[in-house]
């Protein structure tokens, strides 16, 4: 979608559509309907039995004149980035039902909510909701397939170029994150993600190094290499370096759960469960699109990205419940079970992580557990974290960009019942309970660094139903989020 600025004062031809923003207070004032520049609303539409609800539309079409939309924002004093996003993603739901390609926006006039904010959130609510995942469809055959193309924003705001620039490239890369995590197995496999890194490289200050299975061998990374055992296609460790700030030593490393598809292995998932398994690579694709917004932004901040890529696959060269193995960090670990895949490739790349990369901070993303689900839903993600200050930083960015993450906590507690018999600690709980919890205590054993979060993703990566201006499926959900931390990261 293009995103452009225009003149506060720019004059619709009739042909065209304008898109009003009224909050009910202002409605009822008739404040903000533009009555200068569209004086054909106040004067020839009866706005009656419009009532300015959150995302409420009514649409008049008229002969003569511009074509007009006009939406609700709800109560002025219950208005936030999350409802603009909200009521622009009606509008553009309207307009592609309706094959509208292309509209402008008029900025709503509210005291005490930044024109720039307001700008910026009906941008993003507007590209996001402007997705469809449509690869695999033959051409043609659908015909509601329609996508606004040009969507203007006639504002007074002095930098609205650079911040509708700025917008449409993060929105842009969590659309192509949704692509990534939806797209089947069979193409987004461990080898296609490498690739895509690599050409990433390409980009200003970005660097990327891609270990195949022979290095990963010879860096003992046990863990990674066991859950691949079954599986034909091997496995990868993408590694992507962005150096926004040359002059600087401190860096932050973003660590994505890369399972390709996650069969459960051995511990086969049954049916219901394991269809929707392609999308346990979101964690890893967030990650990736992340570098690429980071790299695109020209960010001046130095940023790893480490995607341990693999499938968890069912056969005869299968790693085994009761298997043990020894990870970078010489840990040895009982696979009690061969679905708690992730914790161990992200074990094996967390330790890589700080061992080779160094960074001051750690942020693993992962779709870990349905534990995850079963506490916050599709909305809201699990964070576990040792350091207070990087919570924080990760809660306040979340409220910005409206991807929710609630903490949980990381007691001691929590560290006896992964005790093994047999090696130094198992992958699951002896007793099945706190799953979430468990899977990130299993991960404190290969940190060290006093500045680390696991956002669990198990949840908001994937919607079985639309919301607002998420669609069903892949949501993109951790390319904004991530991209806001690091900015916000001191
Ligand atoms: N990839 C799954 C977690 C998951 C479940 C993600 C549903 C998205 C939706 C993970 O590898 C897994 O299977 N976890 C197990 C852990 C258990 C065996 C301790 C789980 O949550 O059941
Ligand atoms: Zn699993
Ligand atoms: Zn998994």
């Amino acid at each position: 979608m293009m995103l452009v600025a225009k003149n506060a004062d720019y004059r619709f031809k009739k042909n065209e559509t304008a898109v009003i923003f009224i909050t009910e207070e202002n409605l009822k004032k008739k404040k903000g309907l533009y009555a200068e520049r569209l004086p054909f609303i106040s004067a020839k539409i009866d706005l009656t039995y419009f009532r300015g609800r959150e995302g409420e539309i009514l649409f008049i079409p008229l002969l003569d004149e511009p074509n007009f939309i006009i939406c609700g924002l709800g109560k002025t004093a219950e208005t936030d980035r999350e409802s603009f996003r909200r009521a622009s993603s009606s509008v553009i739901a309207l307009c592609r039902d309706k094959m509208i390609g292309e509209i402008n926006y008029l900025l709503p006039d509210i005291e005490k909510f930044p024109e720039e904010d307001a700008l910026l959130s009906l941008a993003e609510g507007a590209s996001l909701s402007n997705y469809e995942f449509i690869r695999y469809k033959t051409p043609g055959t659908e015909s509601k397939f329609s996508f606004v193309e040009k969507l203007g924003f006639c504002s007074s705001v002095k930098n609205a170029p650079s911040i509708l620039k700025k917008t449409g490239t993060i929105s842009e890369n969590a659309l192509l994150c949704r692509d990534l995590v939806n797209d089947i197995t069979e193409k987004a496999s461990p080898l296609l993600i490498a690739s895509e890194a690599k050409k990433l490289a390409k980009l200003k200050n970005m660097s990327c190094t891609v270990y195949g299975k022979k290095e990963l061998e010879k860096m003992k990374m046990g863990l990674l290499l066991a859950v691949n055992k079954g599986s034909k296609v091997p496995p990868r460790l993408v590694v992507l370096k962005y150096r926004g700030n040359p002059g600087s030593k401190k860096s932050i490393a973003c660590v994505g759960k890369g399972i390709t598809f996650d069969s459960g292995g051995m511990n086969l998932k049954p049916s219901g469960h394991m269809e929707t398994m392609r999308m346990d690579m979101a964690g890893a694709a967030a990650v990736l699109y992340t570098l690429k917004t980071a790299a695109e932004l020209g960010l001046k901040k130095n940023i790893y990205g480490v995607m341990p890529l693999t499938e968890n696959m069912l056969s005869n060269d299968s790693y085994r419940p009761g298997d043990v193995f020894r990870s970078y960090n010489g840990k040895t670990v009982e696979v009690g079970n061969t679905d708690a895949e992730g914790r161990l490739i992200l074990a094996d790349a967390l330790a890589f992580t700080e061992d080779k990369l160094k960074p001051d901070c750690i942020i693993d993303m992962a779709t870990l557990t349905g534990a995850c689900i079963v506490a916050f839903g599709e909305t809201v993600a699990g964070l576990l974290s040792n350091s207070d200050d990087l919570a924080e930083t990760i809660s306040e960015a979340a409220e910005v960009t409206g991807e929710k993450v609630w903490r949980l906590p990381l007691f001691k507690d929590y560290e006896e019942p992964l005790k093994s018999d047999f090696a130094d600690i198992s992958n699951i709980p002896s007793k099945k309970e706190a799953g979430t919890i468990a899977a990130a205590t299993f991960l404190k054993n290969f940190v060290t660094r006093s500045c680390w979060a696991h956002i669990d993703i198990a949840g908001t990566a994937w919607y079985s139903a639309p919301r607002g201006y998420i669609p069903r499926n892949a949501t993109g959900y951790g390319v904004r989020l991530l991209t806001e931390v690091i900015e916000r990261w001191k």
